[in-house]
């Protein structure tokens, strides 16, 4: 079989763009950035990936510059375009204004990796760096810039190296499959890889690895762990495997019972479920850091295992701990070499990463996206209506519910004086004022985590009222927000009346009050997503309860968060207008709520959820 290597500089991506050559039918596999060159010669195309790292720092990842002589094609992708340029004479630099999220790409020469592009067409591609090829490596002409970035393709046709600032592995490049496409077409490579070869051949694989054990599932209800619950049973059989679901008092309205009655349809019966909301609100009784709640969150699966095991007396020797980890929760706990951690995923705590050193772990869809699993699901013969479910995070509503320390942490009132000075003089028409609000949300920005606070952005009048177009301004200043100011890493646009005033509400912990709270609200805005056929079009639809009280109230504010994505590394923010959204303010008005927000920033800069 041919094979694509892939160098690995760390980027979050890097993995998604192995998957996106195998859905295009070619094989290809992940290396280390330090590989040399001399063990890269049997492979049919080279790619240096991106990653969090300047090129010019010291010690940053490089590539062995033999690599060029091989004469086997290569492409460069942010990080691995820095090397490039670096390697044939061009500049790098820190870029004066940084790119994270949309940005319009032009094409200026349609050769190469071009083919079958217009001269002058314009293309969405998807950006996430800081620093920028100042000066054109030598043999190398620009195919295609974009307003912030002129270098944003360049090419060496004689020795088939293209080279390109933005991520094209992403499903937010619009044609960046096409570009990929041209890629592995230069490379002349045979396309034999497919998703059923991988099935069978991953349950020869889970059939090898479980041997005479058995395996006890952690289930979450979700998508990731009922395939794998499913992929399990069926490579090992029903009674070698032990599925456990925890009610970790986390879970949306009326979970347990959705999910025992939805699994029982399909056949899986012997679903254990165990009450555990009273033991995770004491666990997480004054605790308000992001990865601190995931870091005991995650402990506690480990601990509640720990006791049905021993209640159950079962050998330790015997048995494996299965879990459904999908590959996105891997990369952003910073999984690999080069990787920056974004947030710990519940299943990617310390103790889990010990135990997976010590083989005693057993994870079926690890190397899957979100949509591949899906498409297994589809294999493995589960309904549809259990496959397309929103994916839900393992600490669910906790890591959507965020919390306050006992005292007002330094640097929290930030003044919005050049923000809104900005706003003024770059979109006067738009009449729009902002607030820093005084919270702070996780983001990933170049490959690397941010923790940084929201803008409020406000309209000058009731502000669920705004038309398609305007929605779409509102987008583009976003983006331009994240990208000149680095104190802020999202935007939300206020719903209700224009905010003046967003105070801190100290010692917010989680509490069975403030999530029963979010429960309901969480309730009332899936309702009205499905009821209006919005459900089914949205990707996630997170909703966030943020201890920020408004004008002078004295109550929380939430934060809609739905966004369109295939594969949770890169998203965009679903649009939602008219009637609809103007009910659904109008139902949360009648909550004890003071703000209700929407949340109009892509990833990246944010991620999907906010802590
Ligand atoms: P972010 O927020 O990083 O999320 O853009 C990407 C996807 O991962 C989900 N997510 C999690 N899933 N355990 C999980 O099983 C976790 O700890 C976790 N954190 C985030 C998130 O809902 C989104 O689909």
């Amino acid at each position: 079989m041919d094979k694509i290597a892939i160098l690995d500089y760390g980027s979050q991506l890097t993995h998604l763009l192995a998957t996106e050559v195998r859905r295009l039918n070619v094989y290809s596999e992940i290396l280390d950035s330090e590989t040399k060159a001399s063990d890269l010669a049997g492979y049919k195309g080279i790619i240096l990936s991106g990653g969090p790292s300047s090129v010019y720092d010291e010690g940053s990842p490089q590539v062995d510059p033999e690599i060029f002589n091989l004469n086997i094609p290569i492409l460069g992708i942010c990080y691995g375009h820095q090397l490039i340029v670096q390697a044939f004479g061009g500049k790098v630099e820190s870029g004066l204004v940084k790119e994270y999220g949309k940005a319009s790409l032009k094409i200026v020469n349609n050769i190469g990796l071009l083919e079958g592009f217009s001269v002058n067409e314009e293309t969405q591609v998807w950006m996430s760096h800081g620093d920028d090829a100042t000066k054109l490596p030598d043999g190398f002409q620009t195919l295609a810039s974009t307003k912030d970035c002129e270098f944003a393709i360049i090419g060496n046709p004689e020795r088939k190296i293209y080279s390109l600032q933005f991520h094209l592995e992403v499903a937010h490049t619009v044609k960046g499959k096409e570009m990929l496409a041209n890629f592995l077409k230069i490379c002349n490579v045979s396309y034999d890889w497919n998703l059923q070869d991988y099935l069978d051949q991953k349950i020869q694989e889970i059939r090898r690895e479980v041997a005479d054990k058995k395996v006890f599932l952690l289930v979450s209800g979700g998508v990731d762990s009922t395939v794998a619950f499913a992929l399990l049973e069926k490579a090992i059989g029903a009674d070698k495997v032990y599925g456990m679901f925890v009610d970790t008092g986390f879970l949306r309205k009326k979970e347990v019972e959705q999910v025992e009655a939805a699994l029982k349809s399909i056949g899986i019966e012997d679903l254990n479920v165990y009450r555990g909301s009273n033991q995770y609100f004491t666990a997480l009784e004054g605790i308000y850091d992001p990865e601190e709640k995931r870091r005991v969150i995650g402990d506690l699966f480990l601990d509640i295992q720990d006791t049905v095991s021993r209640d159950l007396n079962l050998n330790p020797a015997d048995w494996l701990l299965g879990q459904g980890t999908i590959y996105p929760d891997t990369i952003e706990s910073g999984g690999t070499k080069n990787s920056q951690k974004i947030k710990t995923h519940h299943n990617r705590v310390e103790r889990i990463e010990e135990l997976i050193k010590q083989g005693k772990v057993i994870e079926p869809v690890k190397d899957l996206y979100k949509d591949e699993v899906r498409q297994i699901g589809k294999l493995l013969g589960l309904p549809s209506e259990m496959i397309e479910r929103h994916p839900f995070p393992g600490p669910g509503l906790a890591v959507r519910t965020l919390c306050t320390p006992p005292n007002l942490p330094e640097g929290t009132n930030l003044a919005s004086t050049e923000i809104n000075n900005f706003l003024h003089n770059n979109y006067p028409e738009l009449n729009l004022s902002a607030l820093i609000a005084p919270i702070k949300s996780v983001g990933v920005q170049g490959d690397g985590r941010t923790y940084r606070h929201p803008l409020i952005l406000n309209l000058p009048t009731m502000s669920a009222v705004f038309s398609d177009e305007q929605f779409n301004q509102l987008l583009d200043v976003s983006t331009a927000l994240t990208n000149q100011f680095n104190t802020i890493n999202r935007v939300i646009l206020s719903l209700k009346e224009p905010v003046s005033n967003a105070e801190l509400i100290l010692a917010q912990y989680l509490t069975p009050e403030r999530i029963s709270l979010l429960q309901n609200a969480d309730a009332i805005w899936n309702e009205e997503l499905k009821q209006s056929g919005h459900y089914t079009k949205i990707w996630q639809a997170p909703l966030v309860l943020a201890p920020i009280a408004i004008n002078g109230e004295k109550f929380e504010s939430v934060i809609l968060r739905p966004i369109s994505s295939k594969e949770a590394m890169t998203a965009d923010v679903y649009p939602l207008s008219g009637s609809t959204l103007q009910e659904i303010v109008y139902k949360l008005s009648k909550l004890e709520l003071s703000g209700i927000f929407y949340d109009l920033t892509h990833k990246p800069p944010g991620t999907i959820e906010w802590e």
